[in-house]
């Protein structure tokens, strides 16, 4: 079986997902890595064996690559995803797509002429308990969907914000708590829903943060064409990271999932629910409030680069949430 040459650009605190899931993957063999901090490039190179660089534009030169994994600071993920898309390469980025809608739409449309595959990281889409809501949504068992709700309490204290050198920032991170850690609550809902939004009504500021400016908590009703009524609550300022709810009512049942578990209940007395599995992949202690699903999409994307099965979270699948993330903080009136 073909193994796909692959790199990873970025070395922070997410990649580690993505080294582990390549290195556990029958498909793909991690060739190169590359972080602007020679260190943490050269670690990542020594302990998952690969060719360490600090210029992606050298190891795209260098490395004869089929496809690479963009774990980089918001504001850059789609100009790399380009560069990777105009030499041939296939890219899986982390979410967000970007920290601009048109960007992101432009990155879509790079990679469809260049005939490569864009993948976007939404990894909670891969959690059983999302699953088996989506299915029963799908199949009709739960009728049509009324109404929807989340909300996530974390905990981002400003030591949090100290550490980084772009997460907290307008230009680099494109938000707070909205764009990194409620957008998967958001996505699922979104997904879930699967149909166009009609309008957001929406309100958010910094309402606990001392050192950075963009929004710490965020609240809104999200309309969509077919008439569900989606409302969401976040915030950072939580004293620890609660699991995230996600309630659904609809004509015949009412839901209630998280990351880890679902529970559907018919209004005829039937039951149904879902669990986090043994499959279920953290690498490194890396924290569960992330979903460990990493390892799932990551290989999913690896079928569809080898021709087995189609992208399912392709660029313009995950526009679908960009645009209502982007909508979110027009109508939020913060940026
Ligand atoms: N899917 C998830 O649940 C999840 C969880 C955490 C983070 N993320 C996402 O992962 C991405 C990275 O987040 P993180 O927490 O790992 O950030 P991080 O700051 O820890 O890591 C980013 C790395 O990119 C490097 N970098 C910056 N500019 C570069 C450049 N031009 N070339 C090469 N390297 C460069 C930095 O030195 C840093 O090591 C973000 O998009 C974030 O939203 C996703």
């Amino acid at each position: 079986m073909k193994k796909l040459k692959v790199a990873v650009i970025g070395c922070g605190r997410i990649s580690v997902m993505h080294f582990g899931a390549i290195i556990a993957s029958e498909a793909a063999e991690l060739v190169a890595c590359c972080d602007i901090k020679a260190d943490r490039a050269n670690a990542a190179a020594e302990k998952y064996g690969a060719r360490a660089y600090t210029d992606y534009r050298e190891m795209f030169e260098r490395e004869d690559l089929d496809a690479v994994h963009i774990c980089l600071p918001h504001y850059l993920h789609t100009a790399v995803a380009e560069y990777a898309f105009e030499r041939g390469v296939n890219a899986l980025c982390e979410k967000p797509m970007d920290i601009d809608y048109e960007k992101a739409e432009r990155a879509v449309r790079t990679a469809e002429e260049k005939g490569v595959l864009y993948g976007v990281i939404f990894q909670c889409r891969y959690n059983n308990s999302a699953k088996l809501v989506k299915s029963a949504v799908e199949s009709g068992r739960l009728g049509k969907i009324i109404s929807a709700r989340s909300t996530l309490t974390w905990s981002r204290p400003d030591e949090y914000y100290k550490e980084s050198d772009w997460k907290g920032t307008w230009d680099k991170e494109g938000g707070g708590v909205v764009i990194d850690q409620a957008i998967h609550s958001i996505d699922l809902v979104n997904w879930i829903v699967g149909d166009e939004v009609a309008s957001v009504s929406c309100s958010m500021a910094n309402r606990g943060h001392g050192i950075v400016k963009v929004e710490d908590s965020a609240e809104g009703l999200i309309t969509y064409k077919n008439g569900v009524r989606y409302g969401f609550y976040c915030m950072n300022n939580y004293g620890c990271d609660e699991p995230i709810e996600i309630r659904l009512l609809c004509e015949k049942g009412k839901v209630v999932f998280g990351y880890d578990d679902a529970y559907i209940e018919y209004n005829d007395g039937m039951k149904e629910e879902a669990h986090q599995d043994g499959e279920a992949v953290g690498y490194e202690g890396q924290k569960d409030y992330w979903g460990f699903q990493h390892a799932r999409q990551i290989e999913q994307f690896y079928k569809a680069c080898l021709g087995e099965e189609e992208l399912e979270i392709s660029g313009k699948e995950a526009l679908k949430t960009h645009a209502l993330i982007m909508e979110i903080y027009k109508q939020g009136g913060m940026k």
